[in-house]
Parts: C-alpha cells; structure tokens; sequence
C-alpha cells in the first residue's frame, strides 16, 4: 500500500496495527482487511474505471443505510479517492458467504437450513416499504437496459446487442417494485451463526423489481428440487416462471 493511502486511512480511522489480505477476494475489486487497536475493517479497493464507478455507488449506499440502520448491511467508514484507485471502508464482519458455508455444510440438513434462512432473509427484505432514499428512477428495468445498452456500445459487456434487443422487447409485465440487492447470488450474502443475516456488496441496492433478486438467488439451486424447495421454505412472497427466471438470470445478468 502506498503511503499516501496508509496515512489517509489512518486519519480516518486512526493507528494501523496490521493489513492482511483476505483469502477470498471478489472479481471487481481487491479486499484487505485491517486491524486497529478498537476493531477490524475492510477495506475494498477498485482500479479499474466502470470498477470504480460501482464503488463508488456502493460507498454511497452504504453511507445512506448507516443512518437507517433497517437494513443489514457492513457499517461506513468512509471513502478515499485516489489518483488511479478508489477504497471503501466498512466494519469488518465476522461470517463468511453463503458460498463458502454452503461449500462446507457438513450434511444436507445444515445445507438446507443455509439456504431457507437466505429464503426467509430475502423474504423479509422485500417485505419491507422501500426506502425512498435508495430509489434512482421510477422505472428500474428501463433504467438497467439503458445502462446495457451503454454497455454494449462501449465493449464493457459480454452480453450481445442481439440479446439485449431481446430483453427489450420481451419485458415481462411489471410487479410492483421492492427494494432490491441487486446482485443477489449465494457470493453477496453474509453467513454469521448459522444463518444469512447481512447482505455485502450492495452497490446495485435500490429500489426495483424483486424477481430479479429472487432469480439470481436460486441461480445455484435451479437443478436441485431439494434445495430450490428450501428456499422456498423461506421465501414465500412469490414464485418466478421459468421464463422469468430466464429473462433475469440469464438474460439481464448477462450486462453486468
Ligand atoms: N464487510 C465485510 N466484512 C468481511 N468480509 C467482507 C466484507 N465485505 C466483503 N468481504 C469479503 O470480501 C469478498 C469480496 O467482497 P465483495 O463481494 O464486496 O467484492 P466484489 O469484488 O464486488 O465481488 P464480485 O465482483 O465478485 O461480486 C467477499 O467474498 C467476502 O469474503
Ligand atoms: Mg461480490
């Protein structure tokens, strides 16, 4: 770390006792975490422009939660903008992702009860009135096709201009929206004793439509009827079709 960042982030939250980077790091970004004689945080890092850009969103969702504290989500500690990087700070949470739990549930019961809590902690979070203060347009999935469709033009996707037309023109009919993760895979929610108890990179949190969380939720379970059952052991608001799942998960997703 260069000594410019090193003395911003202790200005910012005071004598750096040790850096380490974790084990399990994200695709975008670069993630460190960082102890203080009071407590760890993390520290997640971007380089790269479009990277950047969605952390900074994150860095802004997070600051707006912190002072609703309805929402489960890593504390904000701050961000620093620096010449060819950016980095957020948060509170380090003990836990790992539903990922890892799952890929170490010892037996197919703990396995199941992982994924009803990710049911049950989806189904509350879209339960509740949407915050107006995450809301961006009234209109999300117009909102994520413009921003597909930039993505397209400009070569930042590996999603097709043919597959996007598609989208476009097959829109299904609109829900009403909920607040929504955004980016709702088994890698983005938290495990801490047992059960999913905190989502983690939320720079997609606003508000939207639902189906699109609950899709990419059940991406990793869809061809497992025991485990897609779990889930829906706790997420009992609705179920998508088949054909909306596939607009989502392997339509909408294929842009970011
Ligand atoms: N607040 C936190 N406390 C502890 N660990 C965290 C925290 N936030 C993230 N992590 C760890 O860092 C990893 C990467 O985080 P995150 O998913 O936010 O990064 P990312 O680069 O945006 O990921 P991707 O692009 O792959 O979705 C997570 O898998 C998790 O293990
Ligand atoms: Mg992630």
């Amino acid at each position: 770390m260069n000594e410019g960042l090193f003395i911003k982030l202790e200005e910012l939250i005071g004598s750096i006792y040790e850096i380490e980077k974790l084990n399990e790091q994200g695709c975008t970004s670069e993630v460190r975490r960082i102890i203080t004689d009071h407590r760890s945080y993390l520290l997640k890092s971007a380089f790269k422009e479009r990277y950047r850009k969605w952390l900074n969103t994150e860095a802004q969702v997070l600051k707006k939660l912190n002072t609703e504290k309805l929402i489960s989500v890593p504390e904000y500690f701050g961000f620093i903008l620096e010449k060819n990087s950016s980095h957020l700070i948060m509170s380090f949470e003990g836990g790992l992702t539903l990922t890892t739990a799952l890929n170490r549930a010892p037996s197919s019961t703990e396995r199941k009860a992982l994924i009803k809590s990710f049911g049950e902690f989806l189904h509350q979070f879209h339960e509740k009135k949407p915050l107006e203060i995450l809301r961006n347009s009234s209109d999300w999935l117009e909102e994520q096709l413009i921003k597909a469709q930039f993505y397209v033009e400009n070569g930042q996707t590996e999603g097709s201009l043919k597959l996007l037309n598609h989208l476009k023109t097959n829109k299904p009919l609109s829900v009403i929206p909920t607040m929504i993760h955004g980016d709702c895979t088994t890698d983005n929610v938290f495990v801490i004793d047992g059960a999913v108890k905190l989502f983690i990179d939320v720079a997609g949190m606003t508000v939207g439509d639902p189906r699109y969380d609950e899709s990419l939720a059940i991406r990793e379970f869809i061809n497992n009827p025991e485990d897609l059952a779990a889930f829906y052991d706790g997420y009992k608001r609705y179920r998508v079709t088949e054909e909306e799942f596939k607009y989502f998960d392997q339509g909408l997703y294929e842009f970011f």
